[in-house]
């Protein structure tokens, strides 16, 4: 007892010698997410249970779905060797900061609390249920300290669309480190958008600007809300954090995002993924969404292969459905292999209150493990949890972990294909081909070079398909399943094509079967698999990640001018964007010797990103389907592009025919710009006279109008 006392003291001493653990994200292709409902998971400290400034908001009989239940940081750090040992290396937490304090009872008069972390009142403390009743950060340094000894980084789900409740509770009310700021109710200063509910999901300025669930809407133009936002995503950095998924990533001001990726990158190397919410690539903001992804830097979860992972595995859809999912997705999306991908999440039922068939949630699993994108593991998936209530969606997905087998063939099924993901660099970084299809039968290939992985699905339950004419880039020879039977997976036999297509002996693939087949082959020159952030300004670190770089120092050069190295691995090299004309560059890395990998894409961004409010008065006239697009000199600006996919926008037109839009900008440059209209069909029509010119604020946001010049 004693003992314990005085080894809790020395540690207490520890925590305050040590400088905060640093982050320590540099390449997400590799990791396997686990996703954590903190609420949920593990309680491992009572006394946080219910706290004074928030209390009766906690349910110890578990009756109130919509209560918290006890589950804290404390008790995810204490189930870090379970999931080290399950393979996890990255943990998704919910938002972690201070929440809402009050109960606001439902419409049949039942009290609701934000136990899922999304009523922020105060970003920088943290909740007092997850940590302790002084909002203070000493159970998150430890949990973070903790899962970075343990080889696990820390993604935390950051919220910065919204406070909390705009109608009830604490209307909206906002923090900063404990002082009031402002209130939905009262906001003179302009800090919240006080627009209607969202009601049509397909409008670009209703996303953006209205109200999202009664949630107050943060006006992230105002500089408090931007510095304030960027403020607490640097506090989180210094805290160790590694990555982040943004909330609602759709509801925030798409431009000024831009410039919060830039900020977080500004701060330590990260990795940033937003939840865009949509059904399929059929979305009428798809296009939107790749888009945004593709220029900000920020990746996203992979909802349109959400829903067809769903439809087939739990709907018994034909796989051709994933297919042509990834077929289209893989067309649009420049960085595939950063889409983060996933069977069940928290907003969703569980694959398994869909269809409770265990085989078809390992065969999902597999599925993610190795199709291309990041993997996410939704709590609790690996003991087959679910509670099928009203079908098992919200708040019944969100059920309390009451199992941590080590013995589950799930748990083994992703501690196995977590270690091939480090060893084998083709699920991380490679390309993704189908080799074999019918409804029930996906049998699929990534390739990295000379690594490969041949991953071979049955979903049927109780038919075996033979299997001919199967081609693989797999050399000549024979391969045992890497999964060694777990999912009913046996040896096959590869024999020797040309053009990178052997012919595998025929071979009956049974009911319900996953099997994985995969060789690494011999690195002849450095190959680069990865590189991240994809956009930054000259001065800013990146890192580039592969294979074969070897020990000694190299080059990687933009055009013909080299970036200085900070760091160089064999397989991951950190350098420092050179001061290089913006613009799009394909890096270029070359070995010791002056052997030259293949190249990478990486935007040159011409100065560190400030929120710029561009409005364009009376751009008219455009007939339905037309829209105004900005379109300048500097990268940010699009160089000069009249291409939908090129030029900034579209614009918004809430004040037809005034349009406006928020962009990120080069801080304290001068840029050019003009608008041009983009019609329906295509055709591009300049607005007149000489260019628009405007500088940059150095710091803040920056707020620029103009008249259409006729
Ligand atoms: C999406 C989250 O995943 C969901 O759980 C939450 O309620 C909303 N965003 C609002 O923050
Ligand atoms: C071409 C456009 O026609 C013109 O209007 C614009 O000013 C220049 N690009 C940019 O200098």
């Amino acid at each position: 007892m004693a003992a314990r006392h005085i080894s809790r003291f020395i540690r207490a001493l520890f925590l305050i010698a040590i400088p905060l653990t640093l982050a320590q994200a540099q390449d997400f292709k590799k990791q396997v997410i686990y996703q954590i409902v903190t609420d949920r998971f593990n309680n491992g400290d009572a006394s946080n249970d219910n706290p004074p400034q928030s209390s009766g908001l906690f349910d110890s009989t578990k009756a109130n779905w919509r209560l918290y239940w006890g589950g804290d940081l404390a008790g995810i750090q204490q189930k870090m060797s379970y999931l080290k040992g399950m393979g996890v290396t990255a943990i998704w937490i919910s938002p972690p900061v201070d929440n809402l304090n009050l109960n606001i009872p439902d419409g049949n008069g039942n009290p609701t609390a934000a136990y899922h972390g999304y009523q922020a009142r105060d970003f920088k403390r943290i909740e007092e249920h997850f940590g302790d009743a002084s909002n203070t950060w000493a159970a998150f340094d430890s949990l973070v300290s903790t899962a970075h000894q343990n080889g696990i980084k820390v993604i935390v789900d950051f919220a910065p669309n919204h406070t909390n409740d705009n109608g009830a509770g604490e209307f909206g009310s906002l923090y900063d480190s404990g002082t009031f700021l402002a209130a939905y109710n009262n906001d003179p200063n302009g800090y919240f958008h006080h627009n209607p509910n969202i009601s049509n999901f397909n409008d670009r300025y209703q996303l953006q600007y209205y109200t999202l669930f009664g949630l107050s809407d943060l006006n992230q133009e105002s500089p408090a809300i931007d510095g304030y936002l960027k403020a607490a995503l640097q506090q989180l950095a210094q805290h160790g954090v590694d990555a982040f998924r943004i909330d609602a990533v759709k509801h925030v001001t798409w431009g000024w995002e831009y410039s919060m990726q830039n900020a977080i990158f500004n701060n330590a190397p990260s990795f940033i993924f937003g939840e865009w919410f949509q059904g399929n690539t059929s979305d009428s903001l798809y296009h939107d969404s790749f888009k945004f992804t593709n220029k900000s830097g920020i990746s996203l979860l992979d909802f349109p292969l959400n829903t067809a992972i769903r439809d087939v595995f739990a709907n018994n859809n034909a796989f051709s459905e994933i297919d042509s999912t990834l077929t289209t997705e893989n067309s649009n999306f420049t960085w595939q292999n950063d889409l983060v991908t996933f069977v069940d999440n928290h907003d969703m039922p569980r694959l398994l209150s869909v269809n409770n068939n265990m085989n078809r949630l390992n065969e999902a699993m597999a599925f993610v493990l190795t199709c291309r994108g990041i993997p996410v593991i939704y709590y609790g998936d690996e003991q087959y949890l679910h509670n099928d209530t009203n079908g098992g969606g919200d708040p019944f997905n969100r059920l309390w972990m009451s199992s941590f087998s080590t013995t589950t063939t799930a748990y083994s099924l992703i501690n196995k294909l977590s270690t091939l993901r480090q060893t084998n660099n083709a699920l991380g970084y490679g390309t993704s081909q189908q080799r074999w299809i019918n409804s029930d039968v996906y049998i699929f290939e990534r390739k990295f070079f000379n690594d490969v992985a041949l991953i071979a699905i049955n979903k049927n339950d109780a038919t075996g398909y033979s299997i001919g004419g199967l081609n693989t880039a797999l050399p000549p020879g024979s391969y045992s399943d890497y999964l060694v039977g777990l999912l009913g997976g046996f040896g096959i036999t590869v024999n020797s094509g040309s053009g990178g297509n052997n012919p595998v002996v025929n071979f009956t693939l049974p009911a319900h079967t996953v099997a994985v087949w995969q060789s690494v082959g011999s690195v002849p020159a450095p190959e680069v698999g990865s590189i991240g952030p994809t956009v930054g300004q000259p001065g800013l670190s990146v890192t580039i990640a592969g294979k074969g770089f070897g020990a000694t120092t190299g080059s990687v050069l933009f055009g013909a001018t080299a970036a200085a190295i900070q760091s160089w691995s064999d397989s991951s090299v950190k350098f420092t964007v050179p001061s290089v004309a913006n613009g799009v560059y394909n890096a270029q890395l070359k070995n010791s010797s002056g052997t030259a990998a293949n190249t990478i894409q990486f935007t040159v961004l011409a100065a560190k990103l400030i929120p710029v409010t561009f409005t364009v008065n009376n751009a008219t006239p455009t007939n339905a389907g037309d829209y105004i697009f900005l379109t300048g000199n500097t990268v940010e600006l699009g160089n000069w592009s009249t291409t939908w996919d090129g030029a900034v926008g579209p614009m918004l037109d809430p004040n037809y025919p005034n349009w406006f839009l928020n962009a990120s900008m080069p801080a304290g440059k001068t840029i050019q710009f003009k608008f041009i209209k983009i019609a329906a069909d295509g055709t591009v029509t300049w607005e007149n006279g000489s260019n628009h010119q405007y500088t940059v604020p150095t710091s803040g946001t920056g707020f620029v109008t103009v008249n259409w010049q006729s």
